[in-house]
């Protein structure tokens, strides 16, 4: 699924199971195939050079870790489980989700149900 901030919606990307593609890119961590639901956060520096600059993939890199700390705190609030898979080779991990050029994965977000 691709989140849509305008309406909140999320619309579908794929019908395929994608997790055992992205375990493959983030060094093998089982959690990444394993937990029933995996959050990508990508992002596209380049949209931010003209603005920004050379403070482009500083700024994105910021930006990913305030929305994944809020995924992470939701995650908290509907009593589930999550952590955060930065080991993850994010031109990879792009193609395998079919993301546009220029957008790279930063985090990976497994969310399950506490053991
Ligand atoms: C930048 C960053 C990258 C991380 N990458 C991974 C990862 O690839 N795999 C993993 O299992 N945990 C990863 N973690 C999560 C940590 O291992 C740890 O679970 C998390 O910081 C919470 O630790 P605590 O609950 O013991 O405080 C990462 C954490 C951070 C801050």
């Amino acid at each position: 699924m691709h989140y849509l901030p305008q309406g909140h919606r999320a619309e579908t990307r794929a019908t395929s199971d994608l997790r055992p593609g992205l375990r493959s890119v983030a060094v093998d961590q089982a959690s990444v195939e394993a937990a029933p639901a995996v959050l990508v956060v990508a992002a596209e520096p380049s949209r931010l050079s003209q603005r920004y600059g050379a403070r482009a993939n500083l700024y994105a890199d910021l930006e990913v870790g305030h929305a994944t700390q809020n995924m992470l705190l939701q995650a908290v609030t509907l009593g589930l489980v999550a952590v955060t898979v930065g080991a993850v080779d994010g031109a990879p991990a792009a193609r395998k989700l079919g993301l546009p050029h220029g957008q790279t994965v930063v985090y990976l977000i497994p969310v399950g149900f506490a053991a």
